[in-house]
């Protein structure tokens, strides 16, 4: 296709360094719509003949006909999927195909679909995303009362609730999908008819490509719009932040799932077997989302380090700026559905997470508290007795809730019954109702609050 002033084609190494169409396939729609848009425009515009535009067009159909029932074929003498479709174009419709490049370069061509591509994968990790909220939110109503420990250095801390651990991944959710819309305004507008880098000298009509396209207008400089890429690290930037929660809730079932833990079993679907202990129940699906958030960072890390040294306008670099959006989209949708799946089916052992929100004198914030309030004692005062009764109960292998009255009033006389009144978990979780908060009343409230949000999207 550019070989007019040369005299040997390449080696094949040199083949096989320059062709993108082993990864670049996958913009075969996002190409066949541009071309599409762009012909229609040249045609509408006298550019080209109305005939010719219209041949092209059906052209372009067939072509994309072919490519659903057969697959993109792969000759990587062709380089990448512009030439491959435009080779094939030739092919259905004869020289008129020729015309289709009149007005454009690849430079604006790869730049627009590429955008329109990493525009439906938004669209697609954005109907993920809502998928595992919803999932979220019905798992955090079921669980709105159901106690566990909170933790602090994995320390028990205080009891919270299920439901409220669970809605604090939902508010992580709903800011990944922020970053991903934000991303997406930013990304709407369309590079073509930028083309080689300082536009062109016939008379295209940049807005009736960018409409057709369903873009918000055209870009403002040629040369930054077929060098820019803001819009792919935009979306890795997105993609590495939502795998990052996603590792975190990985992280947790991966530790709930332990037999210490125990605080949940995951269905026979969502776990896998080890071939030599027959006992185990691994969480490898867990593990995975863990893991693949790491490769995920890595593809946003891949991509700056390719555009951080690049000058105006195109340079062959930029081809590299493919894989690694494709890969991260590819591990972020299976990440969001495996995570979506094991919220679903989990089976949260409640019974566990009680016993060990009792266990670990989770309460003792509200025993300070209660001097505060009822007693009126300094706070650090308070922490000060509240240490002391923790000793004890621990010598005497009891809870909190347990612990005799002579025993704390011995260590404060200040202390009276009324105060078993907060030692239980329940008391605890219930009275810790600020806005935000994890009593039950709120988490319902919250998991409502969301609800409501997601049916006004
Ligand atoms: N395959 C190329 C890419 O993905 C298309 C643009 C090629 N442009 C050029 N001037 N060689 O970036």
């Amino acid at each position: 296709m550019w070989g007019g002033r040369f005299a040997e084609g390449p080696s094949a190494v040199m083949r096989e360094i320059n062709a993108s169409i082993p990864f670049d396939q996958r913009l075969w729609q996002q190409d066949i719509a541009g071309s599409k848009a762009h012909v229609a425009m040249l045609g509408a515009q006298g550019i080209i003949d109305a005939a010719d535009a219209a041949a092209i067009g059906e052209g372009l159909d067939t072509v994309a006909a072919d490519y659903a029932a057969n697959g993109v074929p792969i000759d990587l003498a062709l380089e990448d999927i512009h030439m491959v479709t435009e080779a094939r174009l030739a092919e259905a419709i004869g020289p008129v195909a020729g015309r289709l490049h009149t007005a454009r370069s690849r430079n604006d061509q790869v730049a627009t679909d590429f955008r329109l591509w990493v525009r439906d994968a938004i669209d697609a990790v954005d109907a993920g995303l809502g998928a595992l909220q919803h999932a979220l939110i019905a798992r955090a109503e079921q669980h709105a009362a159901d106690v566990m420990p909170g933790f602090t250095h994995l320390q028990s801390a205080q009891p919270v609730t299920l439901g409220h651990h669970l809605m604090a991944y939902h508010e992580m959710v709903a800011r990944d999908r922020g970053r991903f819309a934000d991303a997406r305004r930013r990304l709407n507008l369309c590079p073509l008819g930028s083309a080689a880098l300082a536009g062109t000298g016939f008379a295209i009509d940049r807005d009736a490509t960018a409409a057709a396209l369903g873009f918000d207008g055209p870009t403002r400089n040629s040369l930054d719009a077929v060098s820019d890429r803001d819009f792919a690290v935009e979306y890795l930037t997105a993609a590495a932040q939502a795998a990052l929660h996603l590792s975190r809730l990985a992280e947790e079932f991966v530790i709930w799932a332990s037999q210490p833990f125990g605080f949940v079993s995951l269905s026979d679907q969502w776990s896998t077997g080890s071939s030599i202990m027959p006992q185990k129940r691994n969480p490898d699906a867990a593990e995975l989302v863990r893991g693949h958030s790491g490769r995920i960072i890595g593809c946003l890390m891949a991509l700056m380090m390719t555009m951080k040294g690049l000058p105006l306008a195109y340079s062959k670099d930029m081809q590299d700026d493919k894989p690694p959006v494709f890969e991260a989209h590819d591990l972020l949708a299976l990440s969001i559905a495996a995570m979506t799946g094991m919220i679903e089916s989990a089976t949260f052992r409640t019974d566990r997470m009680r016993a060990l929100a009792e266990s670990g004198y989770a309460t003792a914030t509200d025993l300070a508290d209660w001097l505060v309030r009822e007693g009126g004692v300094p706070f650090r005062e308070a922490h000060h007795i509240t240490g002391a009764v923790v000793k004890r109960a621990e010598e005497q292998n009891l809870p909190l809730d347990q612990l005799p009255i002579e025993d704390l009033r011995a260590i404060d006389a200040r202390i009276d019954a009324r105060v078993y009144d907060v030692l239980s978990v329940d008391a605890s979780v219930a009275s810790r109702t600020s806005f935000g908060g994890t009593a039950p009343v709120r988490v319902r409230e919250a998991v409502a609050a969301a609800r409501q949000a997601r049916a006004q999207e």
